[in-house]
């Protein structure tokens, strides 16, 4: 169990006031304009580029076509003086339209096509150093714990190592570089936990690489085993877990930071067949993504005390998995969630909310001031907004911070309502609550429902539901590449951020 070691971290960051001698790609920013593409930022480095080798650059990347597009990505060699081997232009698109997250994203597509480079250094710290730093460490992520070759995907080449960023004196951006690497690595992190295969991360292992990460930041640690699941009551996690040889756990993980109680809640399904209302095979491998709520609730609250934020964050994370045999919870079985209520379990295949409603209750117990959920929670998500765009629902006014906060870091959450008329549809005729509707509408609204019911009374709260932003199945795009994504840390840490802020 070389747990924490399966851990595949980015490109060592630093900052630089010149080129070092053994520097083997610049990379700068091109904006578009009418009159062709243009350096950006216009003015900075000029003692380091030198005029004169600016306006060669600009004109020999115009004579290969380069326009400056977003994420638009062109490697020319580099004239001689500069020292380094070649140049690569990344796009940032239109001048006024450029921001933290296109930052991000144009850095995160140097950072991936630099596999193979050694060290780079980019002029993109000009613009926004943390925002150049969090995309190209992310962009640069690989994971490769399960490859023969640990350069794979690219073995011939290998990821970038390092990237250095110009600043104009030796002070600037001390600061901004140790928060972004900071956020970054939690974000890898939380990749890292849901790119682990179901194989290798089960319930127990999870709880106990959570708590190693934990302990080695100082952070108080409580691990509930399946036996004191069942001395407590934790029915909702039980039931989902009783189906596999691999027993659920609790972890609970704090950073006591301040006055104001943030308690996070994070989906840790570490595999989802379904159980014995099974899923069909196809892309049921992607399933081994079912934990990423837990992953980036944990990551969250290493980073909180990372950055020693001045709020007290406590995360709690209910671990199962949910799998078909003799000894799983069958459609019409009730349970008793943790706090007493009874529920009727008519489709198997809803775990995540009768994991998530016992954390729930349980964090309910520390009486926070606001509670933070998050899951790959309904296929519904997927349906209603898509694989790039998390569902946030919740207390109205908190829900609309967190997604406004969302919004501002590029993770996209966007506010969905919780229809009043849904929750009769939930009515069980032999339990308090049945875990599904006897429908397919509102899916993603109908979990939220669902969830409603164990908010604690006066608490603020948001559900998150990452089930597509969680995982990319697709290509990679921006700092996102394949499998996991690390959204929504980086929301939390805004959240987090706004409340410390009070
Ligand atoms: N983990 C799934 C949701 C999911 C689907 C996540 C696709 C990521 C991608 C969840 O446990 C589930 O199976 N939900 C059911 C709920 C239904 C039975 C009410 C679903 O969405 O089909
Ligand atoms: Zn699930
Ligand atoms: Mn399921």
């Amino acid at each position: 169990m070389t747990a924490v070691a399966d851990r595949s971290l980015g490109p060592e960051l630093a900052r630089t006031a010149t080129i070092g001698s053994d520097t083997d790609v610049l990379v700068i920013g091109l904006t578009t304009s009418d009159d062709g593409p243009v350096i950006a930022p216009d003015d900075a480095f000029d003692d380091v580029l030198g005029a004169v080798t600016r306006a060669a650059l600009l004109e020999q990347l115009r004579a290969v076509g380069a326009k400056g597009k977003a994420e638009e990505l062109t490697r020319i060699p580099a004239p001689v003086e500069l020292g380094v081997t070649s140049v690569l232009a990344v796009g940032l698109g239109a001048a006024e339209k450029v921001d933290a997250e296109q930052i991000r994203k144009s850095a995160g597509a140097a950072g991936r096509a630099l596999a193979g480079v050694g060290t780079a250094v980019t002029t993109l710290s000009g613009l926004d150093l943390g925002a150049a730093a969090e995309g190209f460490y992310l962009g640069a992520y690989t994971f490769t714990p399960f490859k023969s070759d640990k350069s794979a995907p690219k073995p011939e080449e290998g990821p970038l190592r390092r990237v250095e960023f110009l600043v104009p004196e030796p002070e600037f951006g001390e600061e901004a570089l140790f928060r972004a690497q900071a956020t970054a690595e939690a974000v890898a992190t939380a990749r890292d936990f849901v790119n682990t295969p179901p194989s290798h991360l089960y319930p127990a292992e999870f709880a106990s690489r959570a708590q190693q990460l934990a302990e080695a930041a100082g952070l108080e640690v409580e691990v509930l085993d399946e036996k004191a699941l069942a001395d407590k009551g934790f029915g909702g996690i039980l039931g989902v877990g009783k189906g596999s040889s691999r027993p659920p756990r609790l972890i609970r993980i704090s950073h006591r930071g301040g006055d104001k109680k943030v308690a996070l809640i994070g989906k840790g399904i570490t595999f989802d067949t379904g159980g014995i209302s099974i899923k069909p095979a196809a892309n049921m491998e992607n399933m081994t993504s079912d934990m990423a709520g837990a992953a980036a609730v944990i990551a969250t609250v290493l980073l909180a005390a990372r950055l020693s934020l001045p709020v007290s964050v406590t995360a709690t994370v209910p671990m199962a998995e949910n799998m078909p045999s003799d000894t799983a919870q069958r459609p019409g079985d009730v349970l008793t969630q943790y706090g007493g209520t009874t529920v009727e379990v008519i489709n198997t295949d809803a775990e995540g909310r009768l994991v998530l409603a016992d954390a729930m209750v349980r964090a309910g117990e520390d009486e926070p001031d606001y509670l933070i959920d998050v899951a790959t929670l309904t296929g519904a998500q997927l349906v209603a907004l898509g694989t790039r765009t998390p569902g946030i629902m919740g207390t109205e006014e908190f829900r609309d911070r967190v997604a406004r906060l969302s919004q501002e870091v590029g993770e996209n959450g966007w506010a969905m309502p919780l229809p009043a008329e849904l929750r009769a549809d939930l009515n069980s005729k032999v339990a308090d609550l049945a875990n599904v509707t006897p429908h397919r509408n509102g899916g993603m609204l109908a979990a939220g429902l669902y969830l409603k019911e164990f908010v604690p009374e006066g608490v603020q709260w948001a559900h998150l539901d990452v089930a597509g932003p969680a995982y990319n199945t697709g290509g990679p795009f921006g700092y996102i590449g394949k499998g996991g994504t690390g959204v929504p840390v980086r929301t939390l840490l805004a959240v987090l951020d706004d409340i410390a802020a009070e």
